[in-house]
């Protein structure tokens, strides 16, 4: 579905350049440039500040566009306005004073943000970029939940995300932020719960942004959300991905120290351990801060284990960088991680970034981190050799006689155990660690094993 985009470039050769780029990085998002602002669905003006009068007549042009916007209102089409270059810069607040009706202003130094910008104008005018659908509707493709005689089970509770790291297409293929209504989730665990399902994770592009609306009235944040969840019979765990480390607000933090059923391992993706790098992602956060939330969450869970996405060669990125992510790594002892070489994904920001890094030196760092990940990964799995872990057994092994299951960290543990034990959590001792999984016996099988005949709740 493509859109037309007008850009009238005023003054030096500069401008002209910084119009082609604005072209570019605007191609991906569907607009298409047009000669002519008629019926154009963005306009945008790139001026020059230096010659007199300059502001004056990006004034009355923009008199005529307040026309076309108007007349294409009328026939129920949206138009963006924005006025780019040095008028922008030199005199923004008048421009906002005097010409509400456009959209968008913004100085040469800001126009690697475009593509957030258009994606926020466009939702302020009620419409989602790629996606014309109501937001309600977003969920129409995602499967009624079934249990299908599984016993961990995935709800979707949220969708889309307002973040804009700039090297995301998520808020722009996704579009707006948009979270469930409490009830209806709570509908979707009890319906679960009475299948046999006995973990409930929580799903989301960022789902810790979550804010449905109560039956109550108001909303609820992800914390209260797991709250009443853990509050519906026969759910014993609860999980929830993918989260961002800027929304782990208190009552979260505490819910990990609170709600026995929540697991302690979280995916708290990172990127990067560099705040040069953090601040170019736009992640909203710094590696400190990242180390409070952390250290927060320690505090009310100590058995809290961590998991983490990382973006390796990430423009700009420098062996200094490159070296406090491995410092971070060590720091945070991540247990198990996905890892990516930075791909440039257009129309996203960071693909006009300066300094992109070389494929060469982005392997060879993505080589370094990922061993590093793996040696910890494995460190961590011997570590637990001895302890006794609730595994739920979810499925049956390779082996005769054998039931496969997950540990709270995720790990596959392998057990000789009756096949009636399906479905249960059961505390195995881990006997041996390998590099992706464990194995362990049962405890008390005897006493497992009556309970499961008889008394069991
Ligand atoms: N290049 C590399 N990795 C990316 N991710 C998202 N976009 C990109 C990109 N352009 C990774 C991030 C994110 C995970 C789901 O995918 O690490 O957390
Ligand atoms: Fe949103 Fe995650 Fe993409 Fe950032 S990486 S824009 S938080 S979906």
């Amino acid at each position: 579905m493509s859109k037309k985009l007008h850009i009238k470039t005023f003054g030096c050769q500069m401008n002209v350049y910084d119009s082609q780029r604005m072209t570019d990085v605007l191609g991906p998002l569907g607009y298409e440039t047009v000669d002519e602002p008629n019926d154009a669905d963005m306009v945008i003006l790139n001026t020059c500040h230096i010659r007199e009068k300059a502001t004056e007549k990006v004034f009355s042009d923009l008199g005529r566009l307040k026309k076309h916007k108007t007349k294409r209102a009328a026939q129920g089409k949206s138009t963006i306005i924005a006025v780019a270059g040095c008028v922008a810069q030199a005199a923004g607040k008048e421009i906002t004073r005097r010409a509400p009706y456009v959209d968008m202003v913004f100085g040469p130094q800001t126009y690697h943000r475009l593509p957030e910008m258009v994606a926020r104008a466009t939702r302020a005018g009620g419409g989602v970029l790629d996606l014309e659908f109501p937001a309600e509707a977003k969920f129409d493709h995602l499967p009624a939940p079934r249990s299908e005689g599984e016993t961990s089970a995935f709800i979707s509770v949220q969708e889309g995300c307002d973040k804009f790291c700039t090297y995301c297409v998520v808020p722009y293929t996704r579009g707006a932020e948009f979270s469930r209504p409490v009830e209806s989730i709570l509908d979707d665990v009890k319906t679960l719960a009475s299948e046999g399902v006995r973990e409930i994770n929580l799903l989301g592009q960022n789902v810790n942004a979550f804010h449905g609306t109560s039956a109550q009235g108001g909303t609820l944040g992800l914390g209260d959300l797991i709250r009443e969840v853990a509050t519906v019979n026969g759910i014993e765990r609860i999980r929830y991905i993918t989260s961002h480390p800027a929304d782990m607000d208190d009552s979260l933090i505490t819910a990990h120290g609170e709600v026995p059923q929540l697991m302690p391992f979280l995916h708290l993706p990172i990127q990067s351990g560099a705040d040069p790098i953090l601040r170019a992602m736009n992640r909203g956060h710094s590696a400190q801060e990242y180390r409070e939330t952390i250290a927060r969450l320690k505090e009310v869970q100590p058995n809290l284990a961590l998991s983490s996405d990382f973006i390796i060669g990430f423009p700009g990125e420098t062996d200094k960088d490159f070296e406090n992510t491995m410092a971070l790594i060590q720091e945070m002892k991540f247990i198990q991680a996905y890892s990516f070489k930075f791909s440039p994904r257009p129309g996203t920001p960071a693909v006009t970034m300066e300094n992109q890094v070389e494929e060469k030196v982005k392997s060879e760092r993505l080589t370094l981190l990922q061993d590093l990940l793996g040696q910890i990964q494995v460190e961590f799995n011997n570590a637990c050799v001895g302890k006794t872990f609730p595994v739920l057994l979810d499925r049956e092994g390779r082996d005769e006689g054998q039931l496969v299951g997950r540990s709270p960290y995720m790990q596959p543990v392998h057990v000789t155990a009756p096949t009636s034990l399906k479905g249960e959590i059961i505390d195995l001792k881990i006997t041996d660690s390998f590099t992706n999984s464990l194995s362990g016996v049962q405890l008390n099988p005897d006493k497992t094993a009556n309970l499961t005949v008889g008394a069991s709740a």
